[in-house]
């Protein structure tokens, strides 16, 4: 039997931010054999909603993507390193930003290749909009 003092530990996961860190296949890319934006846009949706859902502390929907730039291709082998916070909350609205950096894994170099902001709305079981709680 396992006692406590050798179970591990739990620790506390960033409470309003998400990273993710991905690949660029081939299935991934258009025809200058660099990245699809929508390839690129769904890892962004994917991040931000973690980071909304981590602060709403419950499920949420995508409301509105605004403010993409796509500053730099991101090439086929490059590794993608996104960074999504919270930057501000609503009644039951959070306004979250991605920034997406393409990353040759072999040098560790990272630049910026794509921002955008995203907005999350917290919703209920019904999917109605849903006051997020206070934060610590
Ligand atoms: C997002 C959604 C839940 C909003 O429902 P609604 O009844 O229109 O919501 P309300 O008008 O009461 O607004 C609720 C909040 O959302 C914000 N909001 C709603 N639509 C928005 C939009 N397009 N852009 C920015 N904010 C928006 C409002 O400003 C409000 O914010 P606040 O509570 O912080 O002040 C609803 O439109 C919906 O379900 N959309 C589809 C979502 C979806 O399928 N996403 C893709 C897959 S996840």
């Amino acid at each position: 039997m396992t006692s406590d003092s050798s179970a591990p530990p739990t620790l506390p996961a960033p409470r309003s931010s998400a990273r993710m860190l991905e690949l660029v296949f081939p299935k991934d890319l258009n025809g200058h054999g660099t990245a699809f934006g929508g390839f690129v846009l769904s890892l962004m949706d994917k991040a931000a909603s973690m980071a909304a859902i981590r602060h709403a502390k419950g499920s949420v929907v995508t409301a509105r993507m605004e403010a993409v730039d796509f500053h730099l291709p991101i090439r086929r082998g490059d590794a993608v390193a996104l960074e999504a916070e919270v930057i501000h909350t609503g009644r039951t609205s959070m306004r979250v930003k991605v920034d997406v950096y393409r990353e040759t894994l072999a040098t560790g170099e990272q630049q910026l290749a794509t921002s955008g902001v995203f907005v999350f709305v917290h919703v209920d079981e019904e999917g109605r909009p849903a006051r997020i709680g206070p934060q610590p």
